[in-house]
């Protein structure tokens, strides 16, 4: 089939790249000139492992095109996805749905035929609506079907999380539009990923509690692990053993400091505005947000604690900035409030990022950057792990150790085991853990 992305970000260029990698044409659609001159020339402006080469791949193949003028695109395609941002808007957190509506417009203008148009990003419950009457407005005779299909990638998983999803959502009510949604995700049918078919609301609900419970997950056992320091138990040991019970799950019970990222601080904030709007708030997730934010603060304090409550003149070595590995978006990461914080007690920061360094230049000031682990931590009065990069994980502890002024070390993503910290001569301190 025909499919058209309209927007190359996190999203639009996974999804783009895996349509065109199931057999579909598909043509990627911005407005950043220079980032789709980039991209036709194979170079990818995010960090997401293995989509150079899928993206290289299909552009080979002559199933994945790139460009800024919609025009063509539109006009031919069967499907057209909006795949734009929907960042939170200032002040009071709801989704800017400007770029969603620009697109509608866009569509609105140049389709042709019977088309569908489906939102792929992230949008509050009954933009669907919205989409459907601005396009409805600018062309009442248009045959067309605005359809929810939410993603569920997660960064640095994006294409394993496309490719092999636990489900796919599709919102419509529409019998042709239905069709043609089942048609592009048939490759996935071949490994019976369920394809749930419900209306659209109730579709792109299905995003927002998804992330928000995801979240509160999160939050939860991050509460967990400050109880455990106080009673002496291991929150490692207390995830595994409610995470056997398969009504919880194994995963996302990794406690340290904090969601971050680009999805669920927006998501939560979204959801929690639309159920205030709707008069039914959802108490649960505005606590999430609430512990969430007040939980960086905590994770300096932490940092402040284990070097004898001053770090007034002292080194301080962070190493991860991003949000999460294997990604180099630094959105709401955790180190954006640690590092200010203990700038502001007077702490000198240097850190390193295998990805994330280029975007922290923008976002952190008077913050040295290292060029590797050991560099980081030469000469420094402690060392924190903020985020587990897989490089973070088998360091040279006798090396570290001699590198570091005191050796003390504060690992916000327990990388590290306790007692082998303590037989080495260190100092540390983790999350939950005695
Ligand atoms: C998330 C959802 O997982 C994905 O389905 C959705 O489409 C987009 O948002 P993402 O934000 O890329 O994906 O990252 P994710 O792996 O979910 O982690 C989100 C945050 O939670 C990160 O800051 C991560 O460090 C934190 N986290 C995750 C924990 O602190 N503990 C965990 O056990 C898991």
């Amino acid at each position: 089939m025909r499919v058209t992305m309209i927007g190359t970000g996190y999203v639009g260029l996974v999804s783009g790249a895996c349509f065109a990698d199931f057999g579909h044409t598909v043509t990627c659609v911005d407005k950043d000139a220079a980032k789709i001159a980039r991209l036709q020339k194979g170079e990818i402006p995010i960090f997401e492992p293995g989509l150079d080469e899928l993206v290289k791949d299909n552009v080979e193949q002559g199933r994945l095109f790139f460009t800024t003028d919609p025009t063509q695109a539109i006009k031919q395609a069967d499907a057209v996805f909006i795949a734009v941002g929907t960042p939170s808007r200032r002040g009071d957190g709801h989704a800017d749905l400007s770029y969603v509506y620009g697109a509608a417009e866009e569509i609105a203008a140049l389709m042709e035929g019977y088309t569908v148009v489906v939102t792929k990003s992230t949008v509050p419950v009954g933009t669907g609506d919205e989409v459907e009457a601005i396009i409805k407005k600018k062309r009442p005779d248009a045959q067309f079907a605005v359809v929810s299909n939410p993603e569920f990638l997660r960064e640095g998983a994006a294409i394993n999380d496309f490719k092999r999803p636990d489900r796919v959502v599709v919102g419509t009510n529409d019998e042709r539009a239905h069709e043609v949604m089942r048609d592009l995700y048939r490759p996935l049918s071949l490994n019976e990923t369920p394809m749930i078919f419900t209306e659209r609301r109730t579709s792109e609900l299905i995003k927002y509690a998804a992330n928000a419970f995801l979240a509160m997950k999160i939050t939860f056992i991050n509460e967990i692990a400050d109880l455990c320091e106080e009673v002496g138990a291991n929150v490692q040991e207390v995830a595994k053993g409610i995470g056997l019970d398969n009504r919880i799950g194994r995963k996302f019970l990794n406690a340290g400091p904090g969601y971050g990222g680009s999805c669920f601080p927006k998501d939560t904030l979204a959801l929690m505005k639309t159920a205030r709007d709707y008069k039914a708030p959802i108490e649960l997730i505005e606590t999430t947000v609430r512990v969430n934010t007040a939980r960086k603060q905590k994770m300096a304090q932490k940092i402040v604690d284990a070097l004898d409550g001053n770090v007034a003149g002292k080194t301080i070595a962070v190493l991860g900035l991003t949000f999460k590995p294997n990604t180099d978006d630094m959105r709401d990461a955790p180190a954006l409030d640690i590092v200010p914080t203990l700038q502001a007690e007077g702490a000198k920061v240097r850190a390193f990022d295998p990805e994330g360094m280029t975007e922290a230049k923008h976002m952190l000031k008077d913050v040295q950057f290292a060029s590797g682990p050991y560099d980081c931590v030469q000469g420094a009065d402690a060392v924190v792990f903020i985020t587990e990069w897989d490089q973070f994980r088998a360091l040279d502890l006798d090396r570290l150790k001699d590198a570091l002024k005191t050796p003390v070390v504060i690992d916000l993503r327990n990388i590290y085991r306790p007692h082998e910290m303590a037989a080495k001569g260190f100092r540390y301190v983790s999350v939950g853990r005695p």
